[in-house]
């Protein structure tokens, strides 16, 4: 199935935006703006869709946890059977604290510091995708002292060419920061395999995001088989996994996200070959398409020959079109006649806040609605408390149901960590 025909929890009904069965209207009535909005069937289908596509071989999708935290969303993704991949210590809390159980968790990460690798044993996580030789001989020492074995995964840059819509997120071609340089890859898994507390238990990659093409996917796959029987040569038979990333691209505007059907043809054949257990991690594959920011029209502004909509949110509440020049469909609750060609703007002081640049949208008015689409993935996750604003509530729809699963931010929470009463420490001589 082509990734076209993927349906969405969002349609306009009777004139105004709902997810599923819920209006947004009533939700921004109800909890106010601005308001990001889940869809738990949007959430279903596309775990689903992933699921049955990787069903020809043994397989399991880790849902990576950074593209959206919040646990009434892992919750339904607990349900459904999914596993984690979390790459700080705060995402493992968060996972464990959703229901996730240890082996349903995967703990990867360029920077894992010796706290978190430490509590990543004591939780006996599923396995950790081990990023250098420093990694594992820490990882190794660690295990020591508890008198386990750590799970590791090797995460391998397979170096392979990309078309990703922006540099910052390319990650598995040559010389970027992310796992071991391919042709180190054999040396640091005989290393492995002459340590007494870590077991090689699989070879991992992930070579960029929002990913269109399979071509990558398949070579990256094949380039770990290949070291796979590489190592099998040498001995080496230890391992049970081959986790080959996130990545899949979703629909924002016209990009064409790869196809399944050719996905599960050109890249499973690799993995059977193995025989080894396919794991994948996909973020914005599964959420991105499953959430709509809901913001309000402030006010309207022409300026310099331009015509300015200023909106409750900005790149405090949706940072991608700032950051990445992602592009995110915005329609208006309620349709309106006529049409202006606008920049979005939101609240923020920097002129880099924005939503949308020159965008033709109906003509909206100040209190009107506006409902930003496919906003799941790097969302309200990547939401900032810039100029001492409140991070926006979440709320979940679940067919004609609705709750807040996040509640708004409030002022005490800006502060709560201040300390009012600082306690000096006074050093004596001088502190070299
Ligand atoms: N696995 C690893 C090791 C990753 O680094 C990532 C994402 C994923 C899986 C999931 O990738 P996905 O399936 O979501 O593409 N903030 C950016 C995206 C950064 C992705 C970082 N790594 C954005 O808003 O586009």
């Amino acid at each position: 199935m082509g990734q076209g025909l993927l349906k969405s929890g969002f349609a306009r009904v009777d004139g105004v935006m709902c997810c599923e069965g819920v209006s947004l209207e009533q939700i921004a009535r109800d909890v106010g703006t601005p308001v990001y909005v889940y869809s738990a069937a949007t959430i279903r289908d596309r775990y689903e869709l992933l699921d049955r596509t990787l069903a020809p071989v043994p397989h399991r999708v880790h849902y990576t946890l950074k593209a959206n935290t919040s646990r009434g969303v892992l919750r339904v993704l607990r349900d459904l059977g999914a596993g984690v991949d979390v790459v700080s210590g705060g995402e493992l809390h968060r996972a464990l604290r959703a229901g996730f159980a240890p082996h349903d968790i995967i703990f990867g990460g360029v920077g894992k510091t010796e706290r978190e690798l430490a509590e990543a044993l004591d939780a006996g996580i599923l396995l950790i995708n081990a990023e250098s030789e420093r990694e594992v001989t820490l990882i190794d020492a660690l295990a020591g002292e508890r008198g386990v074995t750590a799970p590791v995964s090797l995460r391998v840059n397979p170096e392979v060419m990309l078309d990703t819509p922006h540099e910052y997120i390319k990650t598995g071609g040559r010389g970027h920061k992310f796992g071991v340089p391919y042709d180190q890859v054999v040396h640091v898994a005989e290393r492995i395999a002459a340590l007494a507390h870590v077991k090689l238990l699989g070879l991992d990659m992930h070579i960029g995001s929002q990913l269109s093409r399979i071509d990558p996917y398949r070579e990256g796959t094949e380039r770990l088989a290949s070291i796979f029987h590489e190592l099998g040569a040498k001995g080496i038979d230890t391992l049970e996994y081959l986790d080959i990333g996130g990545g899949l691209g979703v629909r924002y505007d016209t990009e064409q996200p790869p196809d399944l059907e050719r996905f599960a043809e050109l890249v499973l054949p690799a993995v059977r070959d193995t025989g080894l257990r396919l794991i994948m991690e996909p973020g914005r594959f599964v959420v991105g398409n499953a959430a709509a920011l809901v913001t309000r029209v402030l006010y309207r502004k022409h300026s310099g020959g331009k015509d300015y909509v200023v909106a409750d949110a900005g790149m405090t509440e949706l940072l991608r079109p700032s950051h990445y020049g992602a592009y995110h469909r915005i329609l208006p609750m309620r349709e309106r006649p006529d049409h202006a060609t606008v920049d979005v703007v939101g609240p923020v002081c920097e002129s880099g806040d924005f939503l949308a640049l020159d965008r033709e949208l109906d003509d909206v008015q100040p209190g009107d609605e506006l409902v930003v689409c496919d906003v799941g993935a790097y969302g309200y996750a990547m939401a900032s408390n810039y100029n001492s604003r409140c991070r926006p509530a979440e709320v979940l729809v679940d067919g004609d149901r609705y709750a807040v699963i996040t509640a708004r931010e409030q002022y005490e929470d800006l502060t709560r960590l201040e300390i009012a009463q600082p306690e000096w420490t006074t050093v004596e001589g001088r502190n070299r």
